[in-house]
C-alpha cells in the first residue's frame, strides 16, 4: 500500500455474469460519470475503469495502479457510434476488421479523438480503442454513457486480474468500487493492432489469435520480438518487465522430454543452493517433474484452459513464497503465442532454450 494517498474504502458487489442487476450497474456507471474508479470483468481480464473523457479521473488510475504516465490506456467502447467519439479517420481497414471481430478481445490503435484527453494516451496522438463482448462491461459503459479507460485491474508490473479478489488483493483501499463477476473466461488480454502505421503491426498477441486475425488482415505485420524462438534471451534488457510475480520466474522451451529433464536437473540444483523452487506444469507434466509445489495448468491439449487460469495461477504460487518458479512453455499457435509472450515477460527474459547438446 502507497502510504502517500488517502486510504478510500472499496465497496465489493457481486454481479450476475448474464444478467446484471440494472440497479448496481446504475450505481456503477454514476460512480464513473462522478470520476469514480470503478473495477469490473470483461471477458479478457478484469479492467480498472474511469471516465475517458474525464483527465482527472484518468490520473487516478495512474495512481492506484503505481502505473508510470507513460504508459497507455485502452478505451472501452460499447457500440459502433460510441467509437466516432473516440477515434477520427478510422482507416477502412480497421473498420472492417472491428465489423467482424467486435465486440471482442481486440483492440485497435486509431488516431486520438479530443474529446479523450492526451493523458489517456499518455500524450500520443493515438488512442487504443476496444468494444468488449462481457455483459457487464457492456452495461457499466452503456450506463456510464460514456468511454470507459480500462487498463487491466492489477497493480502495475503484477499479473493481471482474472477475479475480482485479485484486483481487492492489489488495489483495495485505492478505488471506489469493484464489480465481481466471477473469472474471467479468456484469461489473457486483448490483441492489440496498431492501424497508425504503414501496415497494421500487431503489438501485443492476445484473444484473438494470430490465424484468425490473418483471415481478415493477411498483411499484418509482426514485431521480430513475436516470431523468434530466442529474441527473449537475447535481448532482455530490451524487456518491460510486467507481469511479474515476486519469485524470479525461469521459462523452458525445447523438445518436450529434454525441457522437463532440464527443468528437473535445475530444481535439483537450485534446491541444492537453498531456493524454494515452485513449478508451474500443465496436466501431462505433472507426474514427470519432481518439485514440492505444483500448480497445475490445465491440458497442454486445451490452450485455452490453460489462458484462463494462467494469472490465478502465478499468483498463487507466489503465495507460496516461494524464490523460483519454473515453467515449460507453449506451442507458438493460436492463444499460445500471447501465452509464450506473458510467461517472456513474467521472466523478464529468463527463457532457457533446450537443445540436445544441453541433455
Ligand atoms: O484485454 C484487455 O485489453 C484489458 C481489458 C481490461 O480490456 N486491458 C488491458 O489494458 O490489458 P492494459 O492497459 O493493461 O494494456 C494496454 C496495452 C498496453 O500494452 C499499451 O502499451 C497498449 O495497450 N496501448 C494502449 N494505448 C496505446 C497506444 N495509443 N498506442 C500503442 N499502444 C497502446
Ligand atoms: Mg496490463
Amino acid at each position: 500500500m502507497n502510504d502517500q494517498h488517502p486510504l478510500i474504502p472499496t465497496c465489493l458487489l457481486r454481479v450476475d455474469p448474464q444478467q446484471p442487476d440494472a440497479r448496481i450497474i446504475r450505481y456503477a456507471g454514476l460512480l464513473l460519470r462522478r470520476g469514480k474508479l470503478v473495477a469490473f470483468p470483461t471477458e479478457t481480464v478484469y479492467g480498472l475503469g474511469a471516465d475517458a473523457t474525464d483527465a482527472r479521473a484518468v490520473e487516478r488510475i495512474f495512481i492506484a495502479k503505481s502505473r508510470p504516465s507513460s504508459d497507455p490506456l485502452i478505451v472501452h467502447i460499447d457500440t459502433f457510434e460510441r467509437l466516432h467519439q473516440v477515434a477520427i479517420n478510422i482507416p477502412s481497414l480497421a473498420a472492417e476488421l472491428a465489423e467482424k471481430l467486435w465486440p471482442g478481445p481486440l483492440t485497435l490503435v486509431l488516431q486520438r479523438h479530443d474529446n479523450i484527453p492526451a493523458n489517456v494516451s499518455a500524450g500520443r496522438d493515438t488512442v487504443a480503442v476496444r468494444m468488449p463482448v462481457h455483459a457487464i462491461a457492456r452495461a457499466l459503459i452503456a450506463s456510464a454513457d460514456v468511454p470507459i479507460a480500462a487498463p487491466s485491474a492489477n497493480t502495475f508490473s503484477r499479473p493481471s486480474s482474472t477475479t475480482a479478489a485479485h484486483v481487492l488483493e492489489d488495489l483495495s483501499g485505492k478505488i471506489e468500487l469493484i464489480l465481481d463477476g466471477g473469472s474471467a473466461v479468456i484469461g489473457v488480454e486483448s490483441t492489440v493492432i496498431d492501424f497508425t502505421t504503414e501496415t497494421p503491426t500487431l503489438l501485443r498477441p492476445g484473444g484473438v489469435a494470430l490465424e484468425t486475425l490473418r483471415d481478415h488482415l493477411p498483411n499484418v505485420k509482426i514485431r521480430q520480438q513475436f516470431l523468434s524462438d530466442t529474441t527473449a534471451a537475447e535481448a532482455p534488457g530490451q524487456l518491460l518487465k510486467h507481469y511479474s510475480p515476486r519469485a524470479k520466474m525461469i521459462v523452458f522451451e525445447g523438445e518436450r522430454q529434454a525441457v522437463l529433464r532440464a527443468m528437473n536437473q535445475q530444481l535439483e540444483h537450485l534446491t541444492a543452493q537453498g531456493d524454494k523452487v515452485g513449478i508451474l506444469a500443465v496436466q501431462e507434466d505433472m507426474d514427470t517433474l519432481h518439485a514440492d509445489i505444483k500448480i497445475g495448468l490445465g491440458s497442454e491439449a486445451d490452450l485455452e484452459q490453460v489462458a484462463a487460469s494462467l494469472f490465478a495461477a502465478i499468483r498463487e504460487i507466489d503465495q507460496q513464497a516461494v524464490s523460483v518458479i519454473l515453467v515449460r512453455s507453449f506451442e507458438n499457435r493460436g492463444i499460445g503465442m500471447a501465452l509464450r509472450d506473458r510467461l517472456t515477460r513474467a521472466s523478464e527474459g529468463r527463457v532457457i532454450t533446450v537443445t540436445s547438446e544441453t541433455e
